[in-house]
């Protein structure tokens, strides 16, 4: 039996909303939310008509495999229907029709719309054009709060909670929107401390960072992993954005910066999880997939749950 009082709730406070950014979630939201994802982690069927005659929209004008992919069969998984449109060159975009027009028009036919965009603020762009609420899938190195969502949901369920914990996220923190908008996220709850380690040249951005600070949240910027990876309790683990790099040089001397390998992780906690929002290049070695401490491929699966929540909030 569909649990209505916490669909309700969550309806309560998303139902019509565009999620832009992460900042627009409170813990308490966010609560809602995670509880409303753990129902249907145990009770699927019971979702499966919640969107029944609902339509979305996902244009990407970027790459997506699990963005894309898990948003599509959320909708159907609740009864919803899709226009999935993934090769924009494909579309009118290729004629020259503006994002505005292109997003009206999709507006048109849907219920709700996915974007994702290379330039950074084009989702907080793209709903003034919009006639139904809609979702940044990705904004450049801008934030990609659907995922920072899934991230934390994968944190509360594996280390039993989301205060007092210290996370480790490596890799490129100057473009890379996942972390952008999980530091964002974990800035809602207690004593949790952030360890950013990059190179000089990719680090998180300073005015992220101030922003983070005046919301309570504990940073420490490092080079070298194995100086905190023993006091880890979340090991987020980002790729190198070569797309995001104007000369390849500077990605060439990054590139393979920090590699995950069972002999680092020998220095880490027993109870330890490594996260990724994937796709990877060469951060993790393929030897580690095996260690029960790594749950990437959970984040896959959570992320399609967690996007389900979000949905039938927002259109149910
Ligand atoms: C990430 C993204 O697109 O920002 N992927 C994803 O959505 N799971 C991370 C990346 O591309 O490196």
């Amino acid at each position: 039996m569909l649990n209505t009082k916490l669909l309700d709730s969550a309806i309560k406070i998303f139902k019509g909303t565009s999620l832009l950014s992460i900042d627009q979630l409170t813990r308490a939201k966010l609560d809602v939310l995670y509880a409303l994802t753990d129902d249907i982690v145990a009770n699927p069927t019971d979702f499966l008509h919640v969107a029944d005659g609902k339509i979305m929209s996902a244009i990407f004008y970027e790459p997506s495999t699990r963005t894309s992919s898990s948003f599509l069969s959320a909708m159907q998984r609740l009864g919803g229907g899709t226009i999935p449109i993934t090769g924009v060159e494909f579309s009118s975009v290729s004629k020259g029709e503006t994002l505005e027009d292109t997003i009206t028009t999709l507006s048109c036919y849907s219920d709700i719309v996915v974007l994702r965009h290379p330039e950074p603020g084009t989702a907080q762009r793209a709903t003034k054009a919009s006639q139904v609420p809609l979702i940044n899938a990705g904004d450049g190195v801008g934030e990609h709060p659907t995922q920072a969502l899934l991230d934390g949901y994968t944190i509360q369920k594996n280390l039993g909670k989301l205060d007092a914990i210290t996370v480790t996220m490596v890799g490129d923190l100057k473009h890379g929107r996942t972390v952008h908008s999980l530091s964002r996220l974990l800035s809602n709850y207690k004593d949790v401390k952030v360890n950013y380690v990059s190179p000089q040249s990719l680090r998180m951005p300073k005015q992220l960072m101030s922003q983070l600070s005046s919301s309570g949240l504990s940073q420490t910027e490092h080079t070298d992993l194995g100086s905190v990876i023993a006091e880890t309790d979340a090991l987020y683990v980002t790729r190198v954005q070569q797309e995001r790099f104007k000369d390849d040089k500077d990605y060439q001397a990054v590139k393979g910066i920090y590699t995950i390998t069972p002999k680092l992780l020998k220095k880490a906690r027993e109870k330890m999880i490594v996260m990724h929002p994937l796709p990877r290049v060469d951060e993790i070695s393929t030897d580690v997939d095996s260690d029960p401490r790594a749950v990437y491929f959970d984040q896959v699966k959570n992320g399609m749950y967690v996007r389900m929540a979000l949905l039938s909030a927002v259109v149910g």
